[in-house]
């Protein structure tokens, strides 16, 4: 049910492929990847050529968080570099239903960001589009930045708009400052899958996922 999606932006580069294999061989199933085009957000990431090359040397589930001004464009490129899982804005897409059938329509799941400041009824029409939703907790474009409070609420409210609305099978994704010291309040919110980027890759990234995944086990 809970899973860490450990977010490539806080790795070391230059050893990213090691990097990923000591996730996996430590049960990590998931990987965030956020692609930045310096427009929608003020930094520019990587994008296409880096996640078709680690494809290349890992089965982990790849949920690439776009955070680029009309997304849509890249469905098809993105299908091609083995994404399986696309999270587009709903602030940066000018048709986000169509969108969301593309993302589908190419055999791939599809998920709504909401920036922290976006309230949820952005969602209300496009609920029988989700397969995920992803509330950002803190403004998107940088790693390391600190958790926003308000968010807690926001998660417990989306949880409940989701099981109102016949979609409790809608996971909640939680991006931004989730470490050792949010994550008690963010699970108890009902988020199931956890962005983390600093917290992972800062130090000992074996010690850093057994401790989510301690977390997880608490809750079993
Ligand atoms: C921020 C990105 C995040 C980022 C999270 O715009 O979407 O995925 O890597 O980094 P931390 O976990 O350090 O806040
Ligand atoms: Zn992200």
């Amino acid at each position: 049910m809970y899973k860490l999606a450990p977010s490539i932006l806080s790795a070391d580069f230059a050893h990213l492929g090691d990097q990923i294999a000591i996730l996996e061989e430590n049960g990590v199933e998931w990987l965030h990847i956020d692609v930045m085009d310096g427009a929608f957000v003020p930094q520019i990431s990587f994008g296409m050529p880096v996640i078709k090359s680690i494809r290349k040397s890992t089965k982990l589930f790849f949920d690439v968080h776009m955070m680029v001004e009309e997304p849509g464009r890249f469905t098809e490129v993105l299908k091609d570099c083995g994404a399986d899982m696309v999270t587009v804005h709903a602030e940066a897409c000018r048709h986000l239903d169509r969108t969301l059938q593309a993302i589908r329509n190419c055999g791939m799941k599809a998920g709504v960001v909401l920036n922290p400041a976006t309230p949820l009824c952005a969602l209300d029409y496009v609920m029988d589009r989700l397969d995920m939703v992803l509330l950002m907790s803190v403004n998107p474009g940088f790693g390391g930045q600190s958790y926003i409070p308000a968010v807690t609420q926001k998660i417990r409210d989306l949880r409940k708009k989701l099981d109102d609305a016949g979609r409790s099978d809608v996971p909640i994704e939680v991006d931004g400052g989730v470490n050792a010291k949010t994550v008690d309040e963010v699970l108890d919110a009902g988020a199931e899958i956890l962005v983390a980027g600093s917290a992972v890759f800062k130090d000992d990234i074996a010690a850093n996922v057994r401790m989510f995944h301690g977390k997880f086990a608490e809750r079993k």
